[in-house]
């Protein structure tokens, strides 16, 4: 058993390790400002953002503080990318002199985004690491994801703040919002009438603290309706098993019972030891 010092290193040794590969993590590095960030938020940068870099787009971060992550933003995408930082903070209107855009005003304002997305036209992405309560989380998301191009994306940082007190109603908590848009996007199916119409996100992707939704109204409106590539002939259709197996729940109860158990728990390594 290590003491609890070598254990720490051994962790800060692997994340060093997995950080050294992250595009992201230099570009945070090489910034020039301090920017305060956390050490698991670089891989989903880079999984999300890569695709953006060299590209003129522009990116819009909420939550400026020091500065930091402008520049970090700057380093990672290039220089063709327009930067844009939102804050409440006036004096955030400092890094304009470094060539970045920068709006005061709160997210937590519906007519603040009015006036900003009438300013500032089409966004690729939104990257929100502003207040962090649920309804400045929610709000911006309502107010920005139809200012969002195809192929672009809206990101929720903090996300943990939904299992912690002092960040709003718990009973709208953001990623109770978050789970609306997994019935929303399943509501497309089309034998669920009727299905809904909100089709901005075609998708969401979900990291620790941090939630993506993918922008894409062509895919969001695909219509669902079942397809073969080709149909089988007249006799050649393969049976369907799908009902057949009515032993093997029965005949592996304990093990299915231990499996179920590991499943909806989350603080416990599963343990799947058949003896
Ligand atoms: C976590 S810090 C941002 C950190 C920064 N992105 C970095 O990487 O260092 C949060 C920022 O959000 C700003 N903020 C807090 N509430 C806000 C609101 N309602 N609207 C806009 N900005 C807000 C704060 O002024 C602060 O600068």
């Amino acid at each position: 058993m290590p003491e609890k010092n070598d254990q720490h290193k051994h962790t800060t040794d692997n994340v060093v390790a997995e950080l050294s590969r992250s595009e992201s993590y230099a570009a945070y590095l090489g910034s020039p400002e301090p920017s305060f960030k956390h050490t698991t938020y670089f891989p989903a940068y880079d999984a999300l953002l890569s695709k953006f870099r060299g590209k003129p787009i522009t990116f819009v971060e909420i939550g400026v503080l020091n500065g930091g992550s402008l520049f970090m933003w700057r380093n990672f995408f290039g220089p063709a990318a327009r930067i844009i930082g939102v804050d409440l903070n006036p004096g955030a209107k400092q890094w304009e002199q470094h060539g970045f855009e920068i709006y005061i005003g709160s997210q937590q304002d519906p007519v603040f985004w009015q006036e900003f997305c009438e300013s500032v036209g089409q966004v690729n992405v939104v990257l929100d690491d502003g207040g962090h309560t649920y309804l400045q989380q929610i709000i911006t998301a309502e107010c920005l994801l139809d200012n969002i191009v195809d192929g672009g994306m809206l990101i929720i940082e903090d996300t943990h703040t939904s299992y912690m007190p002092d960040f709003g109603n718990n009973s709208i908590n953001f990623l109770k919002y978050v789970f609306q848009w997994v019935h929303k996007i399943n509501s497309r199916f089309g034998e669920f009438k009727p299905t809904q119409e909100d089709r901005r996100v075609f998708s969401l992707e979900i990291f620790e603290s941090i939630v993506a939704f993918k922008v894409d109204r062509p895919k969001s409106n695909i219509v669902s309706e079942p397809t073969w590539n080709k149909p089988p002939n007249d006799g050649d259709e393969a049976q369907d098993f799908r009902k057949a197996d009515k032993e093997s729940l029965a005949r592996n109860k304990t093990l299915i019972d231990q499996i179920l158990s590991d499943a909806f728990s989350i603080h416990k390594a599963p343990n799947r030891d058949p003896s």
